[in-house]
């Protein structure tokens, strides 16, 4: 989606139009388990279908497009090193005898997955920062001394940068992937016990249709304390300044069991890799401090866009800002 020209921010891109559009439709969906019915009632005869299904065949015919594109190999504009390199062509390789719906179907999966949580947990960090402006100094410190020492984030030295960290988890604890989630029991089943929270063992059986929101978990005063609802990056720092990974049941934000998010290690060195490099470049403030909440998506998109003044920073600014 990115090219080197910034006429690309400005283009409009299937991937993010449908993507959109799948996704509000989807939101509309986990609340209503008879969707395949009521959307093509008398009632609902909304267009909802029709739109949802033209989506999903604009998104496949060009998931469909890229992957014949990187089988070939034909692309001119790319130099060969890259071509080896770039994790498309790696997958498709990899994969060679698989049926290419099955390929297509994991590429729409990674574009849903990964697109859209990364650039709403960037987006709610900037209106959290924005509005907490102590921590986005204490990164920006801390991305000038790791700096300074000659350190850059790699996966291995990833706890070195604590202060990103504890924003990191904090931005996605109070504003997690999916609000909001179900599933349909296939069989009769039992949720375990929580005993810390005194949570007993809850039976579940076959064809109940279960709804959660990992938000108002994670929100709960009983999981997370007096101040659950407040972004306070440092409940993730030991007193002696270390790094505390929040971890499971209480920190739901990247699911649990067999469908845990498979890039819930890669995303926060992903997220230090963007913010670490952009805090000594560049300043952030937010336009408008009006209080936001998640629009009414599956994913936790904002509901009113939210505008940033971004600013250069020389070297000179760079030292005074901290
Ligand atoms: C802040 C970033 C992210 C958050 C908060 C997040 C959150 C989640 C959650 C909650 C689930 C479980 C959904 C469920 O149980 O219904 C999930 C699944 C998944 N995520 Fe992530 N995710 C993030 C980034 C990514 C990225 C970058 C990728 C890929 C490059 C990715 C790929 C996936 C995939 C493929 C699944 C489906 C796994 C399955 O169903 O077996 N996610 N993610």
């Amino acid at each position: 989606m990115l090219r080197g020209d910034l006429a690309c921010l400005e283009e409009k891109d299937v991937f993010i139009e449908t993507v959109l559009e799948l996704n509000e439709i989807s939101a509309g969906r986990l609340f209503n388990p008879y969707w395949a019915l009521t959307e093509r009632s008398d009632k609902q005869l909304d267009g909802t279908k029709r739109q949802f299904d033209s989506n999903i065949s604009k998104l496949w015919t060009a998931v469909e497009a890229l992957i014949a594109e990187h089988s070939d190999d034909k692309r001119s504009h790319v130099n060969p090193e890259e071509k080896q390199s770039d994790f498309l062509t790696s997958l498709i390789q990899g994969h060679s005898e698989e049926n290419p719906v099955f390929l297509r179907n994991i590429m729409v999966t990674l574009l849903f997955g990964g697109r859209d949580n990364t650039q709403n947990s960037l987006s709610w960090a900037l209106y959290e920062l924005s509005r907490h402006s102590e921590w986005l100094g204490r990164m920006r410190k801390e991305a000038l001394e790791l700096d300074q020492a000659g350190s850059t984030p790699t996966f291995a030295n990833l706890n070195s940068y604590v202060v990103h960290l504890a924003v990191f988890y904090e931005t996605v604890r109070l504003w997690p992937g999916l609000p909001k989630n179900a599933r349909y029991a296939i069989v009769d089943d039992v949720l375990p016990a929580i005993p810390h929270l005194d949570l007993p063992e809850v039976p579940v059986s076959k064809g109940t249709y279960v709804l959660w929101s990992d938000r108002i978990i994670m929100r709960d005063p009983t999981v997370y304390g007096e101040d659950a609802a407040e972004f306070n990056p440092g409940r993730h720092i030991s007193p002696d300044g270390k790094f505390i990974k929040p971890a499971l049941p209480n920190f739901v934000t990247f699911g649990a069991g067999p469908r845990y998010c498979p890039a819930a290690t890669i995303v926060p060195y992903e997220w230090v890799c963007i913010w670490a490099p952009l805090l000594l470049n560049f300043d952030f403030e937010g336009i408008n401090e009006e209080a936001r909440d998640v629009g009414d998506t599956l994913t936790n998109q904002m509901d009113k866009p939210f505008m940033i003044r971004v600013r250069s920073l020389d070297k000179q600014e760079l030292l005074e800002t901290i």
